[in-house]
């Protein structure tokens, strides 16, 4: 997510916030700015691009300012630009405006001011922010009030820092889904998205809780509520060490990523789905197009490709659609026939991977329309696909993909069902599975409790010489990526395939020491998964199910069983098993003593052939 940083004190307040962008660059980021005041004014310098080149800039005019608000911004609206770049001034240019998150509302709200004659400059939903507070700031109050008012027109995950060129002491700061935490010193005051910005300079650190609104001064600081009533300040003590820090608190960033899920599925979510329950994207193909596509080909590699065969699964249950899913460096190279009204849609956590972009442009060269599953904004296979949508996942740094492939899922289920939405797909639910999508985030979060006995489970297993992955249905997509985790950083060979398959070959693999892990979310072959099960225990196997919890037939059958909540959505169901095996292969990891977050081999980005 992006970076953002604050300062106000005797130090050279840019000199300050600028250190403070550094020891966030981990995070990834696409552009950066810095707010300060000097003069009568407020400065803003901002640049697409690393921190070098914002730090050219400032070592030609090295201003002198006692307070200042900095950022880094991963692009989620509007391309990595300087003019998308934060800060962002309001309409009069009377405050400035940096933010973390997604203004859902934001297009709304846009459209409403244009109506009332506010000329924006950007694309991002930043800059529409800054307009709303801007109007409450116009009215004559202080700026801590007009941000308490601004904000409640506002939707969405947010962390807002806004500094005034005529309240020149003053940093105004709230949160809502998005972090914030303040650094006390003596006389000074600091503000960042994270706390190895603070460290440096601080380790007594407040970290402000959700909607509520804080105002640095350098002699102090205040909180209060959305009433306007004050707040405790209660500061902890960081004992981090700064590489902890960056991985809050985490032991790796796969952890950390780990458990960011509940709060990806909130961001990628946000703003898609309106209050009639219809499920939008911006900037796609126009209706009539999903009337004419007679065939998806969906082209990927790794976890990309197994969230791809979710996709499959998703486009021929819901909308009959035929799909074919490939490895990208098979089709690249396979002369694939192609339909010339398919669809082909390119699933790329980094948007680099050489073979998906390679595969890309053989579409393009057969003038297949093209559709962008990406993360990464400004990526070479986002700015090729003729539209694409985003995770919005956030930098993903651990080289095991966890939470990408979950917000990838969700865009596909979120695809077919705006899909079956257009077409009036009969027999498709669509209103109870967007409710189910509604109750994913909480879902999330439940599944990720059941790491304790995920942990116990690993000290059983970290030594088993083979790992059998297996499931039918939807579960045996999932059962792919579940042992490609544990293949790439617990070094553990896996065999993974549909349960039905084991007699045909596989089970000749099974003897004493082997683990079997069976996925049963889809219910209607629940049955049929334990005559499978029988047959591994027969040979010596152990087996564990990882299952929903109203399944009254797989727990009984196995060895050990792990429960995740239901949400009304088989293939969502299915999708939260993932959580509790991506514990288990970072836990096994973890006990093996395995370099988890560079596994051997391993890279993050495949970008050569
Ligand atoms: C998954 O954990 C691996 N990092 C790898 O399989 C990855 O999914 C694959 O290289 C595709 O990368 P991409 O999504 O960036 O294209």
């Amino acid at each position: 997510m992006c970076g953002i940083a604050g300062y106000v004190g005797p130090r050279n307040s840019v000199e300050v916030v600028f250190d403070q962008l550094k020891r966030l660059e981990y995070r990834g980021y696409d552009s950066a700015g810095i707010a300060y005041l000097n003069g009568q004014d407020i400065k803003v310098l901002k640049r697409a691009g690393k921190l070098s080149v914002l730090g050219a800039l400032l070592e030609e005019a090295p201003p002198e300012s006692h307070l200042a608000i900095a950022h880094s911004r991963w692009a989620t609206h509007g391309p990595p630009t300087d003019i998308n770049a934060h800060p962002h001034f309001d309409q009069f240019e009377q405050i400035s405006i940096i933010h973390n998150g997604i203004i859902e509302n934001y297009l709304d709200l846009k459209e409403e001011l244009v109506r009332d004659g506010h000329v924006f400059h950007s694309e991002t939903d930043t800059e529409v922010a800054a307009h709303v507070i801007g109007q409450e700031y116009a009215r004559g109050v202080p700026l801590e009030e007009a941000v308490r008012v601004g904000v409640k027109r506002l939707r969405g995950a947010y962390a807002l820092v806004v500094i005034s060129k005529n309240e020149r002491e003053k940093i105004v700061a709230t949160r809502n889904a998005s972090p914030l935490v303040i650094g006390l010193g003596e006389a000074e005051n600091y503000l960042a998205s994270d706390i190895p910005a603070l460290l440096p300079y601080t380790r007594q650190v407040v970290v402000l809780e959700e909607d509520l609104i804080a105002v640095l001064t350098q002699d102090g600081i205040r909180i209060f509520d959305g009433q306007g009533n004050d707040q405790s300040i209660e500061p902890i003590h960081i004992e981090w060490d700064i590489a902890a820090a960056q991985k809050g608190g985490y032991e790796h960033f796969m952890l950390k990523e780990i458990h960011e899920q509940p709060e990806v599925i909130a961001q990628c979510l946000a703003g898609r789905i309106d209050e009639k329950q219809r499920i939008r994207f911006e900037q796609i193909f126009s209706e009539h197009v999903w009337h004419e596509v007679d065939r998806v080909n969906i082209i990927a590699c790794g976890t990309a490709y197994h969230a791809g065969l979710m996709g499959k699964y998703l486009f021929e249950k819901l909308l009959r659609l035929p799909t074919d899913v490939f490895h990208s460096s098979e089709f690249r190279y396979g002369d694939p026939v192609l339909s010339p009204k398919s669809l082909a849609i390119f699933i790329s956590q980094s948007g680099e991977t050489a073979d998906s972009l390679a595969a890309l442009r053989v579409c393009k060269e057969r003038r297949i329309r093209t559709l962008g599953i990406v993360n990464v904004i400004g990526s070479s296979i986002a700015r090729e696909c003729d539209r694409t949508i985003f995770t919005q996942a956030g930098p993903e740094i651990s080289v095991a993909s966890t939470k990408a492939y979950v917000a990838q899922v969700l865009v596909l289920t979120m695809l077919a069902l705006s899909v079956a939405q257009v077409k009036e797909m009969p027999g498709v639910r669509v209103t109870e599975c967007v409710h189910a999508l509604r109750s994913l985030r909480e879902r999330a979060q439940e599944a990720l409790t059941l790491e304790p006995q995920v942990i116990e489970l690993a000290k059983q297993f970290f030594d088993a010489p083979l790992f059998f992955f297996l499931g039918r249905g939807v579960d045996a997509h999932v059962a792919l990526e579940a042992a490609l985790k544990m293949k790439e950083i617990a070094y553990i060979p896996t065999q993974e395939s549909p349960a039905g398959e084991m007699k045909h070959g596989p089970l000749a693999l099974v003897e004493p020491g082997v683990v079997a892990v069976f996925g049963a979310a889809e219910a209607s072959v629940r049955e049929k998964l334990v005559s499978n099960i029988r047959e591994v225990q027969a040979r010596g196997g152990t087996v564990l199910a990882v299952t929903t919890r109203d399944d009254a037939i797989v727990p009984q059958a196995t060895d050990a069983c792990l429960a995740v909540p239901g949400t009304g959505f088989e293939v969502l169901d299915a999708l939260l098993t993932v959580i509790p095996l991506q514990l288990l292969a970072y836990h096994v990891a973890r006990l093996k003593g395995c370099d988890i977050d560079m596994p051997r081999n391993l890279a993050k980005s495949v970008t050569v052939e």
